[in-house]
């Protein structure tokens, strides 16, 4: 995390008037008063992170849209409550230190790293209601509004659970604080990291070898009297799609020192593919915060479009304030792409171009469950790359979903998971991640790219 800027109080919303502007993807509460109920507590209880933070984080982003560091943002697709454990916590943030050390040692660039972590409880559909049986019920939108237990009291929305998230996430990022501050993050634990079942893989004994390497730099070093700080800690962000307005607006505070808005749910925001209307409630929502931000990029979106919301979202031209994370599919990226950068690069707007190479990607396997093929997704990072270099602009990140554990939800990678292994430990709540093992293994591979960009 961020060093803690001194006193910088975060005062209420007060002075924040919400235009009524349409909103897509809200949750249709039914009781009215058990949600005002809720917004004024979540409006009470203190911030998750600071405003200090999410400046620091802006300025190191701003460094990956000059090609000075690289984004690495990793997690589940939708957090759950059940998966809000020590375990699962400390396995997802350990996929992305192993992923960043890889990428940090192999081209030498810092690695700005975040989590879609502490607050991804809420979920887009493209389906309002979900059909079983001829037995018809609310989709599944998040733990935050409602249970994916398919039976009408579960999926009823619930605006207490909006307070169990707030909650949960604060839990998450206490212990992602002690464990990215306390030590557990050191450095000199780099091989410890790897020790279970991804140590016996292909890309886990290549990984090995990377710390063995590292161990040794670090003993040189300490000989010679060196024992850096900056070795002993780890800044990891929380970031969360911006989806439901009622949570994200009843956590906005006004930061005491500059008087701007900051969403204090957490450190890095963004607009999905579904909600980014440019008259919509959520662009508007984005462009008032003053967290660094993201908005994503699917296939169909125009270059005239894509500049427009740029300078709705980033009017100051702030390097850092806002990263367009691109998510077309392996198919589409080489040609969809260039326009898309061509103009926003004319624009002299200085962006970070993050590639998520998942949700274009997914499919229905034979077996009827949601996957996404690795060779799709290290395609999509290959195309995002080729389509920088051919340009000569700079590909700033990546976003991917993930989970810390030896979960088969996406098909292939060298340990071959093939569609009929898929149903062996398939638990996302929403779409499929890659394994610990498979993160690690695209890592080595996005390494070889950022070399050669
Ligand atoms: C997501 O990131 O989980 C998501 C829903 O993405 P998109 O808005 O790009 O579809
Ligand atoms: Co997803």
């Amino acid at each position: 995390m961020a060093e803690v800027d001194p006193p910088r109080t975060l005062v209420g919303m007060s002075s924040i008037i919400w235009p009524d502007l349409p909103a897509r993807q809200q949750p249709v509460w039914p009781d009215q008063d058990a949600l005002d109920l809720v917004l004024a507590d979540l409006r009470s209880q203190p911030p998750l992170v600071f405003a200090g933070e999410c400046d620091t984080l802006t300025e190191q982003l701003g460094e990956a849209a000059l090609g000075n560091a690289f984004v690495l943002t990793g997690g589940d697709c939708a957090e759950t409550f059940a998966a809000n454990t020590a375990d699962s916590i400390r396995a997802r943030l350990k996929t992305v230190l192993q992923m960043s050390i890889v990428l940090t040692y192999a081209a030498s660039l810092p690695v700005v790293k975040m989590g879609r972590v502490a607050g991804q409880y809420f979920k887009p559909r493209s389906k309002p209601t979900e059909v079983r049986d001829g037995i018809e019920l609310p989709s599944y939108l998040g733990d935050a509004v409602n249970d994916i237990a398919f039976d009408p009291q579960s999926r009823r929305p619930d605006p207490a659970r909006m307070l169990r998230a707030y909650h949960a996430s604060g839990a998450a990022l206490n212990l992602i604080r002690a464990f990215t501050q306390g030590g557990y993050a050191d450095l000199r634990q780099v091989h410890a990291w790897n020790q279970d079942f991804v140590r016996e893989s292909t890309a886990g004994q290549l990984y090995d070898r990377l710390a063995t390497d590292i161990d040794r730099a670090l003993s040189f070093m300490q000989a010679c009297g060196a024992d850096p700080e900056e070795f002993k800690r780890v800044e990891f962000y929380a970031a969360h799609e911006a989806l439901s307005l009622d949570y994200e607006r009843a956590l906005t505070r006004i930061d005491s020192r500059t008087g701007l808005p900051y969403d204090v749910s957490g450190h890095f925001l963004w607009v999905g593919e579904r909600t980014r209307q440019l008259d919509g409630a959520h662009m508007h929502f984005a462009s008032t915060i003053r967290n660094p931000i993201g908005m994503k990029v699917g296939p169909t979106a125009s270059p005239e479009e894509i500049l427009e919301a740029v300078e709705v979202l980033n009017p100051d031209r702030v390097p850092g304030r806002l990263s367009l994370i691109v998510r077309m599919g392996a198919g589409k990226v080489r040609e969809a792409l260039p326009a898309i950068v061509q103009k926003v690069e004319a624009s002299g707007n200085p962006v970070v171009w993050v590639c998520d190479p998942m949700h274009g990607n997914t499919f229905e396997a034979s077996s009827g469950h949601k996957t996404r093929s690795f060779d799709d997704v290290i395609g999509e990072v290959e195309g995002f790359f080729e389509v920088h270099r051919a340009l000569g602009t700079i590909p700033g990140g990546i976003h991917i979903e993930l989970t810390g554990d030896d979960v088969t939800e996406c098909v292939g990678g060298s340990g071959g998971l093939a569609e009929d292994g898929l149903g062996e430990r398939y638990e996302t709540a929403c779409d499929p991640r890659l394994n610990r093992e498979q993160s690690l293994e695209l890592a080595f591979l996005v390494a070889d790219m950022l070399l050669k960009r």
